[in-house]
């Protein structure tokens, strides 16, 4: 989920609702699941326990939700139907079963107890039984900065991808936004079948047009039925911001409290959207994976053209124990396009989730956007950094500085009143309204644990505040223990100043590779703008997603892969419209080749989570992937990768998958994968990048082999070129690649071998393979990995 730093502030107030009731606890935790997305689980300490205490005890605990994967093909004959054979299956009442899957996995989901759980898992013709999981949700200028143009290129060759349906996966839409406007569209195509499904609150007639084709909420009968929510609406803010970002529609006026102003669009903005809502405010439940594969059954069934999904679990669940990943494995085999967040977990390394390669993962960047603010110190420093401070005034007396946690019980008047409250801890817009309850003048908060660096994440503050880099917050610290009477003034401008920042700059709390399930599959593919986003926002959250934030706001600004996501759809909905025929991994291969290795300036995109000597570094592939998505150029990207479900099973074979893993994906393979396998590893599966591990079973040569498939409609000639670190050697055959048509493909091999010394054991370098004519560039990133 946006990862920004109203997130942080949760924790704070989500500790201090003890007086809710369960109802507005429950939407509360909304807040909680922002938190948890947001932050790295490890470092913050979860909310679980406040929560606990809250919460009236699991109805029926002794039942939990399982996912039942069921092999379709070995159904009892004497079952006419497969809601027969699943009825049959669950005991007492069927009115357990949750949900039904029947396009990207067979099989359902139902409330057992555990002895159940295990009976199930040996009835004939049952593959899986698994316990579900919670998975949490991880403008406008940005479209502009991705390189498009209204009267030229991608927009206007695709009619802004009219049409194009985009199935999005998330918390739910607040359709009254202007971003869901449908002026000018035509109706849906006739193959649609998905719909608008009325409910309290939600009046599907009124609110779904041409632009919102579809709405439906999969969060019912949960396990805190409290939470349950039968209406598509959004509560949260996160879907619709994701959707606007996606396919919102030209808003001619658009900003966040005179910030961000300006004419606002949607990457694809006269596709369509269809809205699956998957996630509840109570973090314990967040976005139950049982609901998730419904959600993504759903949206393949009713003909979606790509799936958006900005919602995450862990880095190290297998594919089979993940059913985001068995669900979209299904999506991909119907032709399903996928894209995800990767998460917002770094700078450290191996973070990064949703790594399959049937999914396009997608990190997050700065835009050419900021929101200065200065912080002036009595010693005469001025800190620089950002707020989205509502401007009751263009600045403040000079005042006391005091340190506090910014935690409830710290901000008391005796302490705080008068004062501007520097917090040790991140804390964001909300906690501000703490501050000013307890009397304090102002606020300063630090981007946190060295993870954000000077990537600042712009708060929304409605007291004087600011948000500083790490680097500031290390002056400020030295000012403050330097004086016994630390004081400073706040002097706002209230500006958007665009393009005189270095962007785009992978963000510090980008998920980094390399992936830990598949370390040969390089990961994230992409970066997209993800850090101060202008989007749509739901009337039922305020901007700084805090419960004691009074305010409600037309479009937010947040942060977080989450935000990438969606600009990575919008993209890719503007090349289908184009190519309707290609397969997801063709649109993958062109968003991948494509993409920016440099930032606006033609330097190297660097790291903002990555400093060495206070520069920051350049970002490397397992941080950027190949770069920032360019829509423009993926239009036409000359030559792609192309992969095709048996290549994943093969991919998932290399993994050694055992034959009930493999039923899992693809339930026709009854007896596991026999010799199955890709040759050479998955290195050697036919991805737009490369990975090249030098370990002692291939004494320091790795070969690859690749083919490559022309989608350009002229006759064309590609010469090879490729860039690689001292000390390896590459060989690639041919260097010349001739088509003489569209859809003609070519196989080269590529020779990787280690030259003189081997570098120490973990050690990551990089490198590209290009090939090129003046027409186009097809760039593979490829990433070198020491294990020898
Ligand atoms: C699910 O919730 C709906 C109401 O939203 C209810 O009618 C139905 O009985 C519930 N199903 C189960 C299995 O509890
Ligand atoms: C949609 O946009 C049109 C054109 O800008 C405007 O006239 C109309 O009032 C808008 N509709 C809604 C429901 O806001
Ligand atoms: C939804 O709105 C339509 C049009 O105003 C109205 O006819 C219909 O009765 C409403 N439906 C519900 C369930 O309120
Ligand atoms: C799969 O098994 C083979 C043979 O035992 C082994 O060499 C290989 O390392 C295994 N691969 C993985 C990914 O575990
Ligand atoms: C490829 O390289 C050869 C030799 O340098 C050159 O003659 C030819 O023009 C190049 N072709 C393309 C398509 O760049």
């Amino acid at each position: 989920m946006h990862f920004s730093s109203q997130a942080h502030s949760l924790t704070h107030t989500s500790a201090m609702a003890s007086t809710l009731s369960i109802l507005s606890f429950c939407s509360l935790l909304v807040l909680a699941l922002v938190l948890v997305q947001s932050t790295h689980s490890a470092i913050i300490p979860e909310p679980k326990n406040s929560i606990a205490k809250h919460t009236t005890p699991h109805p029926s605990s002794s039942h939990l939700t399982y996912i039942v994967q069921t092999n379709h093909l070995a159904k009892p004959s004497k079952f006419t139907t497969l809601d027969h054979w699943y009825t049959s299956m669950v005991p007492t009442t069927s009115s357990r079963i949750l949900y039904t899957y029947g396009t990207v996995i067979h099989g359902f989901a139902a409330r057992l107890t555990d002895g159940e759980a295990r009976r199930m898992s040996s009835v004939p013709g049952v593959t899986r039984v698994y316990k579900d999981r919670v998975y949490h949700t991880q403008t406008t200028r940005s479209p502009w900065f991705m390189g498009l143009h209204d009267d030229f290129g991608a927009w206007p060759d695709t009619d802004f991808g009219d049409g194009i349906i985009i199935g999005i996966v998330d918390t739910g839409i607040w359709p009254e936004r202007a971003s869901f406007n449908d002026t000018g569209l035509g109706p849906v195509r006739s193959t649609w079948r998905g719909k608008c499904v009325d409910a309290e609150g939600f009046n599907a007639t009124l609110l779904c047009n041409n632009k919102l084709v579809g709405a439906k909420s999969f969060t019912v009968n949960l396990t805190v039925p409290e939470c349950d929510d039968p209406s598509p609406r959004d509560y949260v803010g996160h879907g619709t911001h994701v959707a606007s970002t996606a396919a919102g529609a030209e808003v001619p006026s658009a900003d966040l409290y005179g910030f961000s102003g300006g004419r606002a669009s949607g990457v694809a903005r006269n596709a369509r959207i269809a809205m699956y809502k998957v996630c509840v405010p109570d973090a314990r439940i967040g976005c139950p994976g049982s609901a998730l594969i419904a959600a993504i059954d759903a949206a393949v069934s009713d003909g979606v053209d790509l799936i958006s999904i900005s919602i995450g679990g862990d880095a190290d669940d297998p594919f089979y124990d993940d059913p985001i990943a068995v669900a979209t494995f299904g999506a991909d085999r119907r032709g399903v396009f996928v894209v995800l967040a990767g998460g917002n977990s770094g700078p450290m390394a191996s973070t990064v989730s949703n790594v399959a390669p049937w999914m396009t993962t997608v990190g997050a960047a700065t835009t050419d956007r900021v929101f200065p603010a200065k912080l002036r110190l009595g010693n005469g420093v001025t800190l620089t950094g950002q707020s989205l401070y509502t401007m009751k005034s263009k600045g403040t007396s000079v005042v006391r500085l005091v340190s506090s946690s910014c935690l409830k019980d710290d901000l008391t008047p005796d302490k705080v009143m008068g004062k501007v409250v520097v917090c040790t801890l991140m804390a964001g817009a909300g906690t501000g309204f703490y501050v000013e309850r307890a009397g304090g003048a102002g606020m300063v908060s630090q981007q946190w644990m060295d993870r954000f660096h000077d990537a600042v994440m712009a708060a929304t503050f409605a007291l004087p505040g600011v948000m500083i880099s790490d680097t500031a917050g290390k002056k400020l610290d030295a000012y403050m223990s330097s004086t016994p009477y630390p004081v400073a003034s706040f002097d706002f401008a209230c500006e958007t100043v665009t393009g005189e920042n270095r962007a785009p700059m992978v963000a510090g709390f980008s998920s980094r590779g390399p992936s830990v399930l598949a370390p040969e599959i390089l990961k994230p593919d992409v970066v997209a703008p993800g850090v101060n986003i202008l989007g749509a926002w739901s009337g039922g959250m305020p901007p700084s997603s805090a419960d004691v934030d009074p305010r409600r706001v037309e479009f937010n600004i947040v942060s977080g892969t989450s935000m990438a996501c969606p600009h990575v759809a919008g993209a890719a909905a503007l090349i289908k419209k184009r190519h309707g025929d290609w397969s997801p991994a063709m649109v993958r291969s062109a968003l991948i080749t494509t993409a920016g290795p440099l930032d606006k300036n033609g330097r190297n995109i660097v790291d903002s989570g990555t400093f060495v000597d206070g520069a920051p570094m350049d970002a490397t592939p397992l941080a950027a992937g190949a770069g920032l998505v360019l829509p423009r150029l993926a239009m036409d990207p000359g030559l792609v990768y192309d992969a095709r479900t048996e290549d994943y099973v093969d991919f998932l074979c290399t993994l050694n998958y055992t034959a009930e893993q493999m039923r899992q994906f693809a339930p026709e393979m009854s007896t596991g994968c026999g010799a199955r396998t890709i040759p050479g590893g998955a290195a050697n599966l036919n991805y737009p990048s490369f990975v090249v591990v030098f370990d002692r079973t291939n004494d320091g040569v790795r070969t690859l082999t690749r083919t490559v498939k022309a989608v350009s409609t002229r006759p064309e000639t590609y010469n090879v070129t490729f860039a690689a670190p001292e000390g390896v050697a590459v060989t690639i055959t041919p260097t010349t690649l001739e088509f003489k048509r569209k859809d003609q493909s070519r196989s080269y091999t590529v020779q990787f071998s280690i030259l003189g010394k081997v570098r120490p054991p973990g050690t990551w370098d990089f490198g590209h393979i290009s090939w090129e004519n003046r027409k186009h560039r097809v760039r593979s990133p490829v990433a070198f990995n020491w294990q020898i």
